[in-house]
């Protein structure tokens, strides 16, 4: 098979890491990797943060949602919308003049913005992840790392128009580490022909049908299905109030005038 396509097909999210720093070359090219990513107007609207402190790694581990793995794992990577640097370049240009004596209208960022930069973000995320994956260092997104805004936002020194959207765990497979490739839907369920299809109540059960024979009886959310049981596990959580919490206040500020 083809080494990209076998790449893809063979990656998973590992959260266990050998004993063993990233080496530089080897961070640099997953880096270079991430900056190959297409953006949105090739602007770039997004920033890598590289952490290797012990102590940011704790702090991090705790505030997305204590997941111990986080700080053992020799590099994070966090990405971020950004659209500050266009924004404070866009002030030495004198835009706001420049708008006005040619009776154009100056916006500042808005939601359109936060849109477009956290897809680049989380393009370029993935194409770290790929790049990792191909030199054999393993990776796992962490999707917490958008909660506890106000204090990744102090310990970053985040200004207004920056913001989390993902971060990831990178490190090297643990020797003998055996790969658990986890299930997909049915392609039918996702990939739709020329329109949409929303699913009927049949479509559904048959969906759902492989994970619900997985349910255990007895699992501890008391869960009669597999609605019930992920209902209790990811959204009725005190990690999911929080994200919601810390989004809020995020965009809130993005969006001030
Ligand atoms: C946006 C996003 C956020 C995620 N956040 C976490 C996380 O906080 N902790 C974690 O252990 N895994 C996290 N994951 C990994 C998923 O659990 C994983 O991708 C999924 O279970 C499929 O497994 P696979 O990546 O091995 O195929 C996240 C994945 C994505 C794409």
């Amino acid at each position: 098979m083809n080494e990209t396509l076998s790449l893809i097909k063979k990656r998973v999210s590992l959260r266990r890491y050998k004993d063993k720093d990233i080496e530089k070359n080897k961070l640099d090219k997953i880096i270079n990797s991430a900056m190959r990513a297409p953006t949105a107007g090739n602007m770039m609207s997004y920033s890598i943060i590289v952490i290797k402190d012990p102590e940011k790694k704790e702090l991090l581990s705790k505030t997305c949602d204590n997941q111990p793995f986080i700080k053992k794992a020799p590099v994070l990577l966090i990405f971020l919308a950004d659209y500050q640097r266009l924004y404070d370049y866009f002030k030495i240009c004198n835009l706001k003049e420049y708008c006005k004596d040619n009776e154009l209208k100056f916006i500042k960022p808005n939601l359109a913005s936060i849109f477009l930069g956290a897809g680049d973000a989380f393009i370029a995320a993935q194409n770290a992840v790929l790049a990792a994956e191909a030199l054999d260092i393993g990776s796992c997104y962490i999707g917490d790392i958008v909660e506890n805004y106000e204090i990744k936002k102090d310990l970053f020194d985040l200004p207004k128009y920056v913001l989390p959207v993902a971060m990831l765990s990178l490190g090297y497979y643990p020797d003998n580490y055996n790969k658990r490739i986890s299930n997909r839907f049915d392609k039918k369920n996702i990939v739709f022909n020329e329109k949409y299809k929303r699913l009927d109540n049949r479509d559904l059960k048959e969906m759902y049908k492989d994970k619900e024979s997985k349910l255990k009886e007895n699992n501890k959310f008391g869960a009669e299905n597999f609605g019930q049981y992920i209902y209790a596990r990811k959204f009725n959580t005190e990690f999911y109030k929080e994200m919601n919490r810390s989004l809020e206040v995020m965009i809130k500020r993005w969006l001030k005038e």
